[in-house]
């Protein structure tokens, strides 16, 4: 599978938006799915549905094992040690209020502190501000530089006594600053500090190696990863998922319930309570089955040459400007255009079918920094082209001849 030629195997590039063909580019928001998820799904639910892992009928067998290759998959993609480090969620959110959580109820007292940058999407400062309230912990924020990165530096002067958390997005979803999460968990690690990861955005760009990066946990999002809505994952290590508690309770995550006393399952199941999302866990196969046929490292480099490509385009466009310059960095380009609202901006570029987001993206405390209310935000899939950052580029002057810019 060439990566040149990959939009074919999406049908929602065959759709026309306002008569036009489809430029996507909201892919850090959620991607678009290739049809070999999307027939997995169909296949699933026509020909192999069951629930998992409670019935002993062939049915329920095959879907169990089927829900299992795909956690194998994964630690294999992502290179964990265990399988039972991957646990299923309903997405990265989840996961990280379930780490947040766990670590409230037993590692973290009052006074703690916890640092997290100026980037962090909300899931990753919400769980965290839980703690505050509840658990009277501190949150300490690193600095952004003028380039909207967060040097390591930054983050080592924040480090106290009491600090017991390092939690930090791998890639910004608003800047694309790439942090440097080996060289963060070294230094965490080597002061007894825990270090967590929202993985949402490096995940689909980068390559990842869970052993190599030590960190203890990492959070994914499956639906911009290719992958079904619903569904997050969450790499622990062992040491962490064996000690921590359970999050959720009910069926599933049990080994013994009675009325006065309860045990629970080993891992993962005892993370995963409930009827979990069965049909998008088998179709996630194929998701990682699309990414390493095509290879990180070709997605790497091709989307790293449009990265270059947009960025220059939107540089040289007067009156655009671009939020933060990180040396390294993933597929986002956010901007302002002085004088219009980054709504104005994505209703006008939607009109000519470039599908771009507007807002703050979930983080607000980034755009308070900057002084902005939100921005508008064209992100990068393994589908881009560089036609599509030039018609970007086109509905953007468009936009600008509306407001007479
Ligand atoms: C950096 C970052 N963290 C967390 C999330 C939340 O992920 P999910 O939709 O899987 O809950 C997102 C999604 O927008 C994100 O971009």
């Amino acid at each position: 599978m060439s990566i040149n030629n990959i939009k074919k195997e999406f049908p929602i590039f065959d759709e026309k938006i306002h008569n036009n063909d489809l430029v996507y580019l909201d892919s850090a928001n959620s991607s678009q799915k290739p049809k070999i998820v999307l027939d997995r799904i169909n296949d699933f639910y026509s020909k192999q549905f069951s629930n998992v892992g409670r019935s002993v009928h062939y049915l329920s067998v095959a879907a169990t094992n089927m829900y299992e290759n795909t956690r194998t998959s994964v630690q294999k993609y992502i290179n964990a040690k265990d399988k039972n480090e991957i646990v299923f969620t309903k997405g990265a959110t989840e996961a990280l209020n379930l780490v947040a959580n766990t670590l409230g109820q037993t590692v973290l007292e009052p006074g703690d502190e916890v640092i997290i940058t100026e980037l962090e999407h909300h899931s990753n400062y919400v769980p965290w501000h839980f703690l505050r309230k509840s658990k009277n912990i501190k949150i300490n924020f690193a600095e952004i530089n003028e380039d909207g990165e967060v040097p390591i530096e930054n983050i080592e002067k924040l480090i106290t006594e009491k600090t017991k958390v390092i939690a930090v997005t791998h890639l910004s979803n608003v800047t694309g600053a790439i942090l440097p999460i080996k060289e963060i968990t070294a230094l965490a690690h080597s002061k007894n500090i825990i270090v967590v990861i929202d993985g949402c955005q490096g995940a689909p760009h980068l390559k990842l190696d869970m052993q190599d990066l030590d960190c203890d946990f990492y959070a994914i999002s499956c639906h911009k990863m290719y992958g079904p809505t619903g569904l997050g994952v969450l790499y622990g290590k062992k040491k962490w998922l064996e000690k921590l508690p359970p999050y959720q309770g009910g069926g599933g995550m049990i080994r013994e319930v009675k009325k006065d006393r309860i045990t629970y399952g080993d891992l993962p199941n005892k993370y995963e309570a409930g009827t979990m999302a069965t049909a998008q866990v088998i179709a996630f196969d194929q998701s990682i089955k699309f990414l390493e046929t095509i290879g990180i490292e070709n997605i790497m480099k091709h989307e790293k040459e449009l990265i270059e490509y947009g960025q220059e385009l939107l540089r040289k466009n007067n009156s655009v400007k671009l939020l933060g310059n990180p040396k390294d960095r993933g597929g986002v380009l956010s901007f302002t255009i002085e004088g219009v609202h980054p709504h104005d901006i994505a209703t006008i570029l939607d009109e000519d079918g470039v599908a771009i987001r507007a807002g703050h993206h979930c983080c607000q405390v980034l755009h308070d920094k900057l002084n902005i209310p939100a921005s508008a935000r064209a992100s990068l899939g393994v589908y881009n082209t560089k036609d599509d950052l030039d018609k970007l580029n086109e509905s953007i002057n468009n936009c600008k001849k509306v407001f007479n810019i």
